[in-house]
């Protein structure tokens, strides 16, 4: 190439790809409405933007991974929790996390209940923003598994239609949705958002058989499905997992399980023993 065509090279790509640069910039701007969900923007979402803004939420979490990086992101925050523990949560954080074992605590942010439900509705917005993704991380706090360091005990083989295959079920457990994990730990006597799963399956054998039992299952199996379907079912008598007669599980998980994904799941659980 002449020292000019190189010039003309140079001029010509760069031009080019500012062009493109600024259209995809201009195309993303037109969509803000749509990639926003602008019409579900409602006084009870911007009520909640104010709380989070006056809580200054911002100062220890992200919220589509812009803030700060003590605390957890909270972008998927309501997919992950759901409502009921989230107002427990609000109304008290102490009761769930210790100082001691977590190594860090949120200060009670004192917000009355309708600001918790506002901060709730402004969150539950942010989670339907369609973000391609972002940010990356896994919403955790403490406990849970990252995706990729799990140690799936074995790999799934090919699907067999109709077969229940726990390896399958164990990595369904370790990714969200549903984000069992996030909630749940294997390792004996680890709580997290809910109580530990190692050893359900011998548990949940007893338990069916006890007096204390209210939900409808009559073996283990049964249990353990019921637990995601219907989880007020029976609920583990523990403060931090339930409130007036309500889990604070999400009973919404086991409609986004197809039956397949429903009976993985219930032979990884039941390896638990
Ligand atoms: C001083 C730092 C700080 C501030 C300010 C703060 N948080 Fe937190 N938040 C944390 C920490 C740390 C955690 C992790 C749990 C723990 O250790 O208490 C957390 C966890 C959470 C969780 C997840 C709980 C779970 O179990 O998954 C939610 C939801 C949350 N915060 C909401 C808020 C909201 C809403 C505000 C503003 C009103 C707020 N936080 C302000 C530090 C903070
Ligand atoms: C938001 C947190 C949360 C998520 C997410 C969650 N759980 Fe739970 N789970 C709980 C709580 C709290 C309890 C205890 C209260 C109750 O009995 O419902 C519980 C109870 C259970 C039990 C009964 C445990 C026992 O000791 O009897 C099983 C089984 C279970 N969950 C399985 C699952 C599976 C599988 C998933 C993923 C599809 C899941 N959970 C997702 C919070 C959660």
């Amino acid at each position: 190439m002449t020292k000019r065509q190189t010039r003309l090279f140079f001029v010509v790509t760069t031009l080019g790809f500012a062009a493109i640069f600024i259209g995809l910039t201009l195309h993303t701007h037109t969509r803000f409405d749509e990639l926003t969900n602008a019409d579900r923007i409602d006084e009870q979402v911007i009520a909640g933007k104010r709380v989070w803004h006056q809580g200054n939420c911002v100062n220890c979490h992200t919220l589509f991974g812009e803030g700060a990086y003590y605390a957890p992101d909270l972008t998927k925050i309501t997919d992950h929790r759901g409502e009921q523990y989230l107002t427990a949560f609000l109304r008290d954080p102490s009761r769930f996390y210790s100082e001691k074992t977590h190594r860090r605590l949120m200060p009670n942010p004192k917000l009355d209940d309708a600001q918790i439900a506002a901060v709730i509705a402004f969150l539950d917005w942010a989670s339907d923003v369609d973000t391609a993704g972002w940010p990356p991380r896994p919403i955790l706090v403490a406990g849970g598994t990252f995706p990729g360091t799990s140690v799936v005990n074995a790999t799934a083989g090919p699907a067999v239609p109709g077969q229940a295959d726990a390896a399958r079920g164990e990595e369904l457990f370790r990714t969200a949705p549903p984000g069992c994990f996030a909630c749940h730990s294997t390792t004996p006597g680890v709580k997290l958002a809910g109580p530990s799963l190692a050893g359900i399956s011998t548990r949940a054998a007893a338990l069916v058989q006890s007096p204390e039992y209210t939900g409808a299952a009559e073996d283990a199996a049964g249990y353990i499905r019921e637990s995601i379907l219907e989880p007020n079912a029976h609920i583990v008598e523990d403060p931090m997992f339930a409130a007036n007669g309500q889990s604070f599980m999400p009973a919404t998980l086991g409609q986004d399980l197809s039956d397949e994904q429903l009976h993985h799941l219930v032979a990884y659980l039941m390896t638990l023993n």
